[in-house]
């Protein structure tokens, strides 16, 4: 009985003690309005289990308490944002600049580390090293690998005609992955067994389901919990994979002489990172997370932002019909032509539904960040360290208050100039904005250009599925619950 008592006396002790350390999250929550949940698991059940990670659990709540709300998911609380005015002051403060850890551990885990996961001073420092690999002519210089890649995928394509309606998503991800693999680590890997019959593009796929269970759901990084789910095991095959690959082209390139500056490919990631390496300014598994980390940010989001679009445009014959007339005038032969970034440039309607297309359906929904320091909003709530401000690009692209009545409408007049000149800046940020916006975002947009003008040039899509049907799924990149299939026919 004293045993008991005692026993009690030091959970009930160790109990206050474990609320007091946490008080200023509990005060956070009266400042910041939202649900209180489950005890412990607070609306974490219903955000997995019930909802399916629907994105309609964060609107719901979004919608009834306003458009900056705090959710606790487990025993972690959440700030979430979809207003344009607190996303720009939470991307543009340095105290914001860290990814949550969640997300950068369960990154790092999977695809090591570099600019993707790296915190504070680290990162201000690698993201300054790492820039001119995204300049211009560089990117001009992926043009001719954009082109060839975009030929491959409309020659596939075309044997789906009159075949009826395809799920095209692993298509397109597969060409993602192959310009993103070769402008990353060099043309030299289409000549590796496992990158021509799919393996290693198998592996980052792996890699990618575990790091957004990881994300969403932070207990699965708990190593005995991995392993005993097997998780582990299917980390480890898939990350050595891809690392055995990456270091047999690491390795024959620092063996080699390094390339003179006046060679455009210098400041590929590869090459860019071996030069930091050889300078000693970056450790050598920083090299391989890098050309790893950088694929994993590439393929997946660019392979969805293609296939959306076109699904959309299904949906949309008025608009598709549209794209068609510009691209029509500009390339008045249907088959292969060379897209150049002149070309690119003129296609000002396919941009209007490109951007349409990422505000509707973000390939990357959710931006988690969290404070270095304690960190006040301009209305006064002061966030506490360490905890995390997520900005819902999904829902601050859906905002009625920004985006009016038919928000959620595909119109791509949304981006007429004159709308987007009223519009505040921080209501559109698919490439997320601020200081640690997306890096590759004008490669994303150029590639994604490039291949939508190739194939829509040369099909017209179509689809019974009905726009109002779309379910949308939270995931590190944006997931339907079903992915509708497309019918293509040839344009002359
Ligand atoms: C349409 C395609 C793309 C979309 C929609 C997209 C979107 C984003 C978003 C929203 C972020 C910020 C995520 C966060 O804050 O948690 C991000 C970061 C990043 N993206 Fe992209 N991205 C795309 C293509 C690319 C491409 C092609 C590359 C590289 C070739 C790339 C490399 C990166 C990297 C390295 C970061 C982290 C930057 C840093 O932390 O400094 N992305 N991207």
């Amino acid at each position: 009985m004293l045993t008991f008592g005692l026993l009690l006396t030091v959970g009930v002790f160790f109990w206050i003690y474990f609320l007091w350390s946490r008080r200023r999250l509990y005060m956070l929550h009266a400042k910041v309005p939202g649900p209180l949940g489950l005890p412990i698991l607070g609306i974490a059940a219903e955000y997995l289990i019930l909802n399916k990670r629907k994105m309609t659990t964060r609107t719901k709540y979004l919608d009834m308490y306003g458009s900056t709300v705090l959710l606790w998911v487990g025993p972690d609380p959440f700030v979430v944002t979809r207003d344009p005015k607190i996303a720009e002051e939470v991307l543009l403060s340095s105290e914001c600049i860290n990814r949550s850890s969640h997300a950068a551990d369960a990154i790092a885990r999977s695809a090591g580390d570099g600019l993707f996961t790296l915190k504070g001073p680290k990162w201000i420092e690698r993201r300054k090293q790492m820039n001119p690999t995204f300049k211009h002519n560089i990117l001009l210089s992926f043009l001719p690998i954009f082109n060839a890649e975009t030929k491959t995928l409309v020659s596939l394509l075309d044997t789906y005609v009159g075949h009826g309606e395809k799920e095209i998503l692993n298509d397109i991800v597969r060409w993602s992955f192959r310009i993103a693999t070769q402008t990353t680590v060099g043309t030299d890997i289409k000549h590796e067994e496992n990158f021509k019959n799919d393996t290693i593009l198998r592996s980052y796929q792996s890699l990618l389901q575990l790091m957004t269970m990881n994300v969403l759901m932070p207990f699965t990084q708990n190593k005995i919990i991995s392993t005993l789910c097997g998780y582990e095991d299917q980390r480890m095959r898939a990350a050595s994979n891809i690392q055995k690959m990456i270091t047999k082209i690491l390795d024959k390139k620092l063996n080699s002489k390094p390339e003179g500056t006046s060679q455009p490919e210098i400041n590929s990631v590869i090459n860019r990172a071996i030069e930091l390496f050889r300078n000693g300014q970056i450790p050598y598994e920083h090299v391989q997370g890098e050309c790893s980390s950088i694929v994993v940010a590439a393929f997946e989001t660019t392979g969805l932002t293609v296939c959306h679009t076109l699904t959309l445009l299904a949906m949309y014959p008025q608009y598709q019909d549209t794209v068609f007339e510009e691209l029509k005038d500009l390339f008045p032969t249907a088959g292969d032509f060379e897209v150049t970034y002149e070309d690119l440039q003129k296609m000002v309607y396919l941009e209007r539904v490109l951007n349409e297309t990422l505000r509707l359906i973000p390939s990357v929904p959710f931006a988690p960040r969290e404070t270095l320091q304690d960190f006040r909003l301009s209305n006064g709530v002061l966030i506490p360290k360490g905890v995390t401000i997520g900005i819902d690009i999904f829902n601050t692209h859906r905002n009625p208050e920004v985006w009016g009545p038919d928000a959620a409408k595909f119109n791509p007049d949304n981006f007429l100039p004159d709308n987007v000149r009223d519009r505040h800046p921080y209501a559109f940020l698919p490439f997320s904005k601020g200081k640690r916006n997306c890096i590759g975002w004008k490669y994303g947009l150029m590639s994604s250009k490039l291949a939508l003008a190739k194939i829509l040039r040369n099909f017209k899509i179509r689809t019974s599925f009905r726009y109002e049907d779309l379910v949308f799924v939270d995931n590190i990149g944006m997931k339907l619950a079903q992915s509708p299939g497309l019918d293509f026919q040839r344009r002359t």
